[in-house]
Parts: structure tokens; C-alpha cells; sequence
């Protein structure tokens, strides 16, 4: 048995491919494979135009449904601007797609609670996200001031049981990059919690020991976190090491080793509260590779792989269907999925690159060697 859950961040942080070259002798060749009900991505950023035909087949291969985020320029903040972007999704994949994009609103100071009505009725929009203003990519047109303006869309959604997904930074540029979820949850979240007990709420792409413990303190069914792979498999050397690394850089930023072990600890440990949220979010290579990079990982292409070899490491494969498949939809009050796919343990290499027609995507682990691939 290969005990590589140190490895995985500790060799080099580029880690995959040398923990295999390094790990090869003891490695038997038993072919292992694994089947799972079909799991879904419940934070998912397609985009539009060529990026969005590019991507969205990554997605549609491993997942049966994902969470679609509205951050495009300009947002996607009504009804009928989710119900557009999710045929312009539809058309970019094959006529016999299964693959189901849930929609999602951009809340704003003026998002009414009438809007929020139209949302539920439509069958088409699931979530709305809570962009603090200035946080990440897209955000200029965010939330300033939840506990006044957006009062009345957020009482609506706890009636109407519309789950808020919170990208949970402050953005204070006065808080350190590297404590701003931590602030975000004693100044934002918990009051927001006290204030609206039956809300719904989805703290995505959690990063730190200050998370998990706020978590664990919510009540199961209403308020769950999910977990992204970058953010289970590296810590934040993995931006410095051998120089600055654009294609590890996302938001909320990575953490310290401390933050990442206790966030692998918390999935793996069977929770319900836990599900798979890859926020994928592809950049075209020179947004990335510049003097003023942006934010997100594009890990659509080997999130499966990823998640797969973490709860491996920690011994804990039995657990990874109730994360990929089963927590997600239990929380949403949605079915699971009832078809299934295939993993296989074999050696696999990650392009190095994906072309469209106005420039290059380089996804996570490019030309690196990964370990369990998706069949079908
Ligand atoms: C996302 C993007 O590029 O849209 N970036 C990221 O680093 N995760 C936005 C987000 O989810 O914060
Ligand atoms: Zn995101």
C-alpha cells in the first residue's frame, strides 16, 4: 500500500507526475477500477462565446448536472438572461447531450424578491451567488450592502428554499488576502445565519481550518460547504515554487499545508455536509500568463482524477461516491442521477493545452501524468 497523502503536496508541488516516477517500483499492476453513480459539479464557471464550446464538453464527459456560475460581463442577474445563457450552453454540446446545466443568478443590491419568485418558477434557475463586490473575477457589479438592500430577495429565498451560494472573502483591502474568508465568516456569515436561520446556504470553494470548524458548527441540510481539487491537493508554496506559478493561481487564493490537511480530513471523513465543487474557470493563456494575471484554475479536464486519487490517499475510497454524487443533490433536494460512469487506475497524460479559436487554455497539471481516468 502506497502511503503517498503527504507527497501529494510535499515532492514538489508539481507533484502527480513525480509521485509516480518516485513511487513506480511499488506501484503492482493490478488494474483497479471503480464505478460511481455519476457525479455532478456543483461550482461550475462555463463562460460564453468560444470559451464556453471549448470547455463545456470537459464538463458534460464526467458530469450529469452542474451548478453554472452568472459571473459573464455582463452578469446574469435575471430569469430570462439564465434561461438564454443555458440554450446557448445546450447548443455548444451534441443534439444527444444528457449533461444538465442548473442555472444560477448573480445577486445584486437591486435583485427583487419578485425576481427571485420568477427564478423558482422557471425550473431553470436552482441557486443565486453572492459575489461580495470586488472579490474575484467579474465582480465589480457585487453585493455592497446584503444586510440592507438584498434583505428582501434573501428573506424570499429562505421562503422559497433557494439556496445562496457565497463566495465567502471580504474584499477590505485591508485584511490580509491570506485571512479574508476567515474575517468574511465572523463579519458576513455567521450573522448572516443568526439573521436568516431557514436560508439555505452553500459557502463554495472553502480553503481553510476556519471553514471546516464553521461548518461542522451549521446545521446539516442547510448550510454545506464545496471543496474544489486545487485547494485538497496544493497549498500555497505551490504558487512559488521554481518560480510564480499563473496556472495555480485562483481565488480564494491557496493556504497554508495546516488548511488543506484539515479541509482532505473533512471530506474524507463522510460528512454530509461536503460536496463536490470544482469551480473550473478557464482563462484564455495570456489573461493568465501576464503582468496582471487573473484568477482561476481551468481543472474541468482531470477534477475526477483529482478527487479520486485524494480519497485513495486517505484510504477512504467508500466515501468518494457520497462526496461526487449523493451530498450534492441531497442538499438541493434534487435526485441523484441514476446512470453510472467508470474510473480506471492507469496512467494518463493531461494535455498540455486546449485550443479555440481566439487563443489557448492551459488546464490544471498540463502534461503532467494522473492516475485514475474517467472511461465510458
Ligand atoms: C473565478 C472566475 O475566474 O470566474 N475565479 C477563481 O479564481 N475561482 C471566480 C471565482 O469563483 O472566484
Ligand atoms: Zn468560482
Amino acid at each position: 500500500m502506497i502511503n503517498t497523502s503527504t507527497l501529494l503536496y510535499n515532492a514538489s508541488n508539481l507533484p502527480i507526475s513525480s509521485i509516480r516516477r518516485s513511487n513506480k517500483l511499488n506501484i503492482k499492476a493490478v488494474k483497479m477500477e471503480l464505478t460511481l453513480t455519476r457525479p455532478d459539479d456543483w461550482h461550475l464557471h462555463l463562460r460564453d462565446g468560444d470559451l464556453l464550446a471549448a470547455v463545456a464538453p470537459y464538463s458534460a464527459r464526467d458530469f450529469g448536472r452542474a451548478i453554472v456560475m452568472p459571473n459573464l460581463r455582463p452578469p446574469i442577474t435575471t430569469t430570462a438572461d439564465a434561461i438564454a445563457y443555458r440554450e446557448s450552453i445546450m447548443k455548444v454540446l451534441p443534439a444527444d447531450s444528457d449533461f444538465n446545466p442548473l442555472m444560477t443568478l448573480y445577486l445584486t443590491d437591486t435583485t427583487s424578491p419578485n425576481e427571485i419568485k420568477l427564478a423558482k418558477e422557471s425550473g431553470v434557475v436552482y441557486a443565486v451567488k453572492l459575489y461580495p463586490a470586488g472579490a474575484t473575477t467579474n465582480s465589480q457589479d457585487g453585493v455592497t450592502d446584503l444586510f440592507g438592500k438584498c434583505l428582501p430577495a434573501l428573506q424570499e429565498m429562505a421562503e422559497q428554499s433557494m439556496p445562496l451560494l457565497v463566495h465567502g472573502e471580504v474584499t477590505d483591502p485591508d485584511v490580509d488576502i491570506f485571512d479574508r474568508e476567515k474575517v468574511f465568516i465572523e463579519t458576513v456569515l455567521r450573522p448572516l445565519i443568526q439573521k436568516l436561520p431557514r436560508l439555505k446556504v452553500v459557502m463554495e470553494h472553502i480553503t481553510t481550518a476556519d471553514a471546516v470548524k464553521f461548518i461542522e458548527t451549521c446545521k446539516e441540510g442547510t448550510v454545506a460547504a464545496t471543496v474544489t481539487p486545487q485547494h485538497l491537493v496544493l497549498n500555497r508554496n505551490s504558487l512559488f515554487q521554481g518560480g510564480l506559478q499563473p496556472h495555480y493561481y485562483c481565488l480564494p487564493v491557496l493556504k497554508r499545508e495546516i488548511h488543506r490537511q484539515t479541509i482532505l480530513s473533512a471530506v474524507t471523513s463522510g460528512s454530509k455536509q461536503y460536496f463536490l465543487g470544482t469551480d473550473s474557470a478557464p482563462h484564455e493563456r495570456q489573461r493568465k500568463e501576464s503582468s496582471c494575471g487573473c484568477a482561476g484554475i481551468f481543472n474541468a479536464p482531470v477534477a475526477l482524477s483529482l478527487y479520486t486519487k485524494i480519497f485513495e490517499e486517505a484510504g477512504a475510497l467508500e466515501k468518494l461516491e457520497a462526496f461526487t454524487s449523493f451530498n450534492g443533490p441531497d442538499f438541493y433536494g434534487l435526485p441523484r442521477n441514476t446512470s453510472k460512469i467508470k474510473l480506471t487506475k492507469r496512467p494518463w497524460k493531461v494535455p498540455e493545452r486546449i485550443l479555440f479559436p481566439s487563443g489557448e487554455i492551459v488546464p490544471m497539471f498540463a502534461g503532467q501524468m494522473l492516475d485514475w481516468k474517467p472511461s465510458f
